[in-house]
């Protein structure tokens, strides 16, 4: 690609998207470019110590998919407010590009001799932070959890066989079974006092002789529940009970809402459940480095993991490593931080949401930094349904997604791209500065409002 055609692509993409936010918020945008705002220094903490997660940090023109992608989609103009994609929009941890520029500063990119500087981070920030005790020798370094969890399928599914899923949940789900070409089968999930839970009936039921995996997703997404260790527990025995290898993705792991605990599949106190699994995570959703590529998967069981190393191999890029080794060893603060301001900003959107949008349902969340709003109430009165067979979309959520985006530039993720159970909803993001935040949920109210 030319760089010419870069800068007209970025120049399009500010003007068909997120200027207008930065008329609203007082300079978002604020006629830096993004490439200024990108070169400067990393930024030093305010006065009182904290990181500086209020002001927004622009991301647009920087070939981002949660912001620039959905100007693309609409090129007429209408879109401001990407709260759809699962990044984070604040300025990275400080200790990352520092790493980064002193690695930069050596103009040589041969392949990379080895990863132990990060596979120690990864025990010490597991260990210190969850409690697990993980043997060095049963971590696999992978290029994103993608791989490794589409290895796994390959590994325990035989084609034409299926994976179990809890749903709604987590649409690259589904985009993993295709890439293993197993099928996949759905268990919804009961809403009940305000809490998604297991049918536990519905899943039993579900767990036939074809089913040879289950994806336990913990925190889940996209509903933000945090399985306790009785739900990991009950789950895990039925699964060894039927034969269908447990993995784990933990990729949320860290993001844990005040009150809740995450607990890893790996420390469940039930060796043979233990022993049925693999698990995955990363440093990605911690600390934003989805672009970064870099992953791990763990199983207590050397069968088990032996049988998906047949099926991985990691391409690993020395940047990644970089990055994902100095986020876990030197960020634990900058993370805390980030974690306590994405809990405030569940508790704005909360609170507006009940204030002032009383015929969108809310879930509180336990985990992770997106959220899922049920809109199913507006839907029905704009006539979704009927609109998105008039319009050429698939589902009456991918309608309703353009038409808020249409009414009030937020650009939000369809509830049908996580299986049963997301008729109805749309995922929300909540990692971004409390003024973002703020102004896509007033803009979402008053687009809302009227109908
Ligand atoms: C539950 C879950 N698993 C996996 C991924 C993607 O992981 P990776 O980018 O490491 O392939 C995501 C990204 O949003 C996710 O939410």
């Amino acid at each position: 690609m030319s760089s010419i055609f870069r800068l007209d692509r970025r120049a399009f993409m500010r003007n068909a998207g997120a200027t207008a936010i930065a008329g609203a918020t007082g300079g978002l945008v604020g006629g830096t470019s993004p490439a200024a705002a990108q070169s400067s220094a990393s930024i030093p903490r305010l006065p009182n110590g904290k990181y500086d997660f209020d002001t927004p940090y622009n991301r647009v023109g920087t070939d981002c998919s949660r912001w620039d992608s959905p100007a693309l989609r609409y090129p007429e103009g209408v879109f401001k407010y990407g709260m759809g994609v699962a990044s984070m929009d604040f300025e990275c941890a400080p200790c990352i590009t520092e790493a980064l520029q002193e690695r930069v500063q050596h103009h040589n990119w041969g392949y990379l001799s080895t990863t132990e500087p990060l596979r120690d981070g990864i025990l010490k920030w597991n260990g210190e932070r969850h409690g697990l005790d993980l043997d060095p020798a049963s971590i696999v370094i992978s290029d994103g959890v993608y791989p490794g969890i589409i290895a796994a399928l390959r590994s325990f599914v035989p084609i034409g066989n299926k994976v179990l899923l809890t749903t709604p949940a987590y649409s690259g789900f589904y985009s993993m079974a295709r890439a293993a070409r197993v099928d996949t089968v759905d268990s919804p999930m009961l809403y009940r006092n305000g809490r998604y839970e297991i049918d536990w009936d519905d899943l039993e039921s579900k767990m036939t002789a074809d089913v040879r995996a289950t994806i336990v997703c913990n925190p889940q997404n996209p509903t933000g529940n945090v399985w306790t260790e009785e739900e990991l527990l009950r789950l895990g025995r039925l699964a060894l009970e039927h034969k269908v290898v447990v993995l784990a993705d933990e990729i949320h792991s860290d993001v844990i809402r005040a009150g809740h605990k995450y607990t890893p599949f790996a420390s469940l106190p039930d060796e043979a459940v233990v022993n049925n699994s693999v698990s995955f995570n990363a440093v990605s959703k911690t600390f934003n480095l989805a672009a970064m590529k870099n992953a791990y998967y763990y199983s207590r069981s050397p069968t088990l993991l032996a049988r998906v190393n047949q099926y991985h191999r990691a391409e690993l890029s020395t940047l990644g490593v970089v990055a994902n080794t100095a986020a876990y060893r030197d960020g634990a603060e900058w993370f805390d931080q980030a974690n306590a301001y994405m809990d405030d900003n569940h508790t704005l959107v909360e609170n507006y949401v009940k204030q002032h949008m009383p015929d969108v349902g809310y879930t509180r969340n336990e985990g992770t930094f997106m959220t899922f709003l049920d809109f199913s109430k507006v839907m029905e009165r704009i006539g979704a349904e009927a609109m998105a067979a008039s319009h050429g979309n698939d589902t009456a959520e991918e309608y309703f997604r353009d038409w808020l985006t249409h009414q009030s530039g937020v650009y939000l993720n369809p509830g049908s791209s996580y299986g049963s159970g997301g008729e109805g909803h749309m995922r929300m993001n909540v990692a971004s500065s409390r003024r973002v935040l703020r102004e896509a949920c007033e803009a979402m109210a008053a687009a809302v409002r009227d109908v």
